[in-house]
């Protein structure tokens, strides 16, 4: 059975494409989901992909991924930068996880070089725009090989 990889969005992320292209460029989200599925056709893996704005749901879905997946990669937006609660599930769980961000954070505003994630990750993949999500999943799936 092939496996699966949760991809994870969080607050913002669907309005790519219309927001801030300059630093986001212009893919929409819909687009990097298409590149996750044919990165999920090439390797043989499955790509579960979702956004939610509401950081209970992404909690939610890190624990669905303990039962269901082999590994998540996530970009937890701005989330990033506040929660706890993102961090003790991501503890929780016994999966890798992989932090990504689309824009290089450490060159952005002083509120963006804290991540409260990343001390619970495997690994901060961040700054290829949206290569960041398949350069995750490919590290997601060397990992669990
Ligand atoms: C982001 C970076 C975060 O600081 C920001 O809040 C986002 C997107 C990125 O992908 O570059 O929403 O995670």
């Amino acid at each position: 059975m092939s496996k699966t990889f949760f991809v994870l969005n969080g607050p913002n992320l669907n309005m790519l494409g219309r927001r801030e292209p300059g630093i986001y460029g212009g893919k929409t989200l819909a687009d990097i989901e298409a590149d996750c599925h044919a990165f999920g056709a090439e390797n043989g893996c499955a790509i579960d992909f979702r956004q939610s704005n509401h950081e209970g749901v992404l909690v939610d879905w890190l624990h669905e991924a303990a039962y269901s997946a082999a590994g998540v990669a996530i970009n937890a937006g701005a989330y990033t930068h506040t929660s706890v609660a993102l961090h003790d599930a991501i503890r929780a769980i016994g999966i890798p996880v992989i932090e990504l961000h689309i824009s290089n954070v450490h060159a952005r505003e002083e509120f963006r070089h804290k991540s409260l994630i990343a001390a619970a990750v495997k690994g901060v993949i961040c700054g290829f725009g949206p290569l960041s999500y398949i350069l995750s999943l490919q590290a997601l799936k060397t990992l669990t090989q």
